[in-house]
Order: C-alpha cells, then sequence, then structure tokens
C-alpha cells in the first residue's frame, strides 16, 4: 500500500515538472525567434569561467530586466538574493572559485534567468535545467 502511494506521488510530482516546464516554454512565436544575449559578455573576463555553481533551482526565474541597466547573476549557487550575487562569493572561508557574471540586455522585458547555474547562455535559461541529473539536484 505504502509502495503504491509512492509511485503515484511521484507519478504526479513528474507531472507538475512537465506542465512547468511547459508554461516556461509557452511563449509568442517572436520571443521563441530570439536567443537573449549578454550584452556585457566581451568586457569582462568572469564570462570565461570554465566551472558552474552549484545547482540553486531545479527551473528558471522570470524577471523583468531593464534595457542598459548592469546586473550581477550569481555563478556560485549560494547567494541569498537569487538569481542575483549578494557578495556571498567574498567569503575567504567558502573558498568559492566562481564570480559573478554581469549582464545587460538589448530590451526592456521579461527574460528567463537561469537558476540551476549549468546554462551555457549565461545569465539565460537555454533548458540545461531539464537534464536528469540537474532534476535529482537540488542545494
Ligand atoms: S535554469 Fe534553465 S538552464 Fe539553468
Amino acid at each position: 500500500m505504502h509502495l503504491a502511494l509512492k509511485k503515484i506521488q511521484r507519478f504526479i510530482h513528474f507531472d507538475i515538472l512537465k506542465y512547468r516546464n511547459i508554461r516556461c516554454y509557452s511563449k509568442t512565436a517572436e520571443a521563441d525567434a530570439e536567443i537573449p544575449t549578454n550584452q556585457l559578455k566581451e568586457y569582462y573576463s568572469a564570462n570565461d569561467q570554465v566551472t558552474n555553481g552549484l545547482v540553486y533551482d531545479t527551473k528558471p526565474f522570470k524577471y523583468t530586466c531593464i534595457a542598459g541597466k548592469k546586473y550581477a547573476w550569481c555563478l556560485c549557487g549560494r547567494s541569498n538574493t537569487q538569481p542575483f550575487c549578494d557578495g556571498t562569493h567574498r567569503n575567504q572561508f567558502l573558498k568559492i572559485k566562481e564570480r559573478p557574471i554581469h549582464f545587460s540586455v538589448k530590451e526592456t522585458k521579461d527574460y528567463w534567468l537561469c537558476n540551476c547555474k549549468q546554462t551555457s547562455n549565461r545569465p539565460f535559461c537555454d533548458g540545461t535545467h531539464l537534464r536528469e541529473d540537474i532534476q535529482e539536484k537540488k542545494k
């Protein structure tokens, strides 16, 4: 009986994840056409970091970014003000190697910012969080 309940719970959880992902990606056609880019990518060496931080969350965060404004996206995954940096990476006792990614956008609109910290298009979600190993991991 207990096992059957667990199976049902797992099925429901899976369905919720599927629904969330559909919601995340059911945008208008024109929004799908343009992949967001970091306008400051060329100006900061932090963009060349090869390591990724901890998985903070297994889904992206929707945020309205203002064109031309500079933001600092947390890469280490330990900030308390996710998805943005709060300076936690500077704590010497934590020995964190990752530095924040400074970014700005071309257009004022809603963006999906990566919260799993594993994206290849920092700081924007590229769907990497859908990987099974990331879905199983959580902070
Ligand atoms: S949250 Fe989507 S790639 Fe990280």
